[in-house]
């Protein structure tokens, strides 16, 4: 889970790393009065989105009086940031920053450690610095055993060539922000600007966070940062059911047996969409596993038909250890289960294939479900299902035009 800048700044500030006072609000009247609440002559208004670059976009502005950040903050919420729509503001007070640097401590999957990066150029387009220039930033691998201690951290400090007078400084910011780092399970602590006042200090001006999921239950307040109204929300619901469902834009749904297969199934869809008027493409990824019984395969069923993008289901399995006619009386069951609730079908193509897939047709067709269709092979399902998407979609287009 990435957490927003406000939450980053608020683990930093717990964990003793120097942060600027941040007041998060969601209207503009709110961002006037916290302002007044900070009462410094400058603040600043910031975009709280889950991606980079806010400054860049519009998202972070300067405000001279509570009244310049209502205004600021009315310009700034609704604002579309990267696809992200800002629902909120963080009101910080201004720093007198003399120099802009970068500080980052990452998980390095590749090489089984913790990688430390740090530059004196942080503030600008560090990505673009790393390509251009990467002497100009220090890598330096930390060992997760030994840790970042005191020695390490002036190691990283000279790496990045800092003047020895900000270094007793900086080794204390690096260490508690590997306190941050371990202590919360992070993948990533990320500081861009860590910035030097024109009094000398060093403080975390902006902070990305991202938790590691795997390490959840070691930390039930973190399930407080969860946002959910950033996410979709047919995400949630299939979170809700453990299933492993991903939103996509297009109008085919796609349920799948196997990471490896739904992804295929994408690829295929796709491609067969661009045969028919409007295109239609994906509405979703959605595994159900390995053991797809009908609870499963109704719960996926329940989510992808939820979504009023999508007008055809493409259903892709191939039987394993999970054979194909247990899949298909998940389908008659989860069918059942979804007409007890009122869901309305929507036109769904099967193509069933591997371990006893003839027995698993065989049931599909005895049970004559409405509105289902079975097709052997995966493209001309993929085809199929394509093309009904198309022709309940085309004609609502036509009107457009
Ligand atoms: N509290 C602040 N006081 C003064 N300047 C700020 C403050 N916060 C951000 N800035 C300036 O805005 C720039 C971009 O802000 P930042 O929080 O890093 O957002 P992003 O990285 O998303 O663009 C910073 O590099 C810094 O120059
Ligand atoms: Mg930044």
């Amino acid at each position: 889970m990435d957490l927003y800048e406000y939450q980053a700044r608020d683990v930093f500030e717990s964990h003793g790393v120097p942060v600027l006072r941040g007041i998060t609000v969601t209207t503009a009247e709110e961002a006037g009065k916290a302002a007044e609440t900070l009462g410094t002559p400058v603040v600043v208004v910031k975009a709280q989105v889950k991606t980079g670059g806010r400054g860049k976009a519009g998202g972070v502005k300067i405000a001279k009086s509570p009244a310049e950040a209502a205004e600021k903050a009315g310009e700034i919420l609704g604002m579309d940031i990267k696809g992200h729509t800002v629902n909120k503001v963080m009101i910080a007070e201004g720093a007198d920053i003399a120099e802009e640097y970068y500080f980052s401590i990452l998980l390095d999957r590749a090489n089984r450690s913790y990688l430390a990066m740090a530059s004196k150029e942080g503030g600008v387009e560090i990505e673009q610095l790393a390509v251009e220039r990467p002497e100009a930033l220090a890598r330096i691998e930390i060992d997760p055993v030994k840790g970042l201690d005191e020695a390490k951290a002036r190691e990283i400090a000279e790496a990045a060539g800092f003047d020895a007078a900000d270094i007793d400084q900086l080794v204390t910011v690096f260490t508690k922000l590997y306190d941050v780092y371990t202590g919360e399970d992070a993948t990533l602590v990320e500081v861009n600007p860590l910035v030097k006042t024109g009094e000398g200090k060093i403080i975390a001006l902006d902070g990305k966070v991202t938790l590691d999921d795997n390490a959840e239950f070691r930390h039930p307040e973190h399930a407080e940062l969860d946002d959910k109204s950033a996410t979709d929300p047919l995400e949630i619901k299939a979170q809700e059911k453990g299933l492993n469902y991903v939103k996509l834009d297009g109008s085919v749904g796609i349920i799948g047996n196997g990471a490896g297969l739904v992804m295929s199934t994408l690829d295929v869809v796709a491609y067969a969409g661009e045969e028919f008027p409007g295109q239609p493409k994906p509405a979703n990824f959605l595994d159900i596993g390995g053991g797809a019984n009908a609870e499963v395969m109704a719960g996926g069923l329940e989510v992808i038909l939820g979504d009023e993008q999508v007008k055809s289901v493409f259903v892709n399995v191939f039987g394993g250890i999970t054979a194909c006619d247990e899949v298909a009386n998940g389908i008659v069951q989860a069918f059942k289960i979804l007409s007890a609730d009122g869901v309305d079908p929507k036109p769904l193509v099967v193509r069933l294939d591997g371990n006893n897939a003839e027995l698993g047709r065989q049931i599909l067709d005895d049970a004559q479900l409405p509105k289902l269709e079975r097709v052997d092979t995966m493209d001309g399902a993929a085809k199929r299902a394509a093309e009904l998407a198309s022709a309940t979609t085309a004609p609502a287009d036509a009107d457009r035009n």
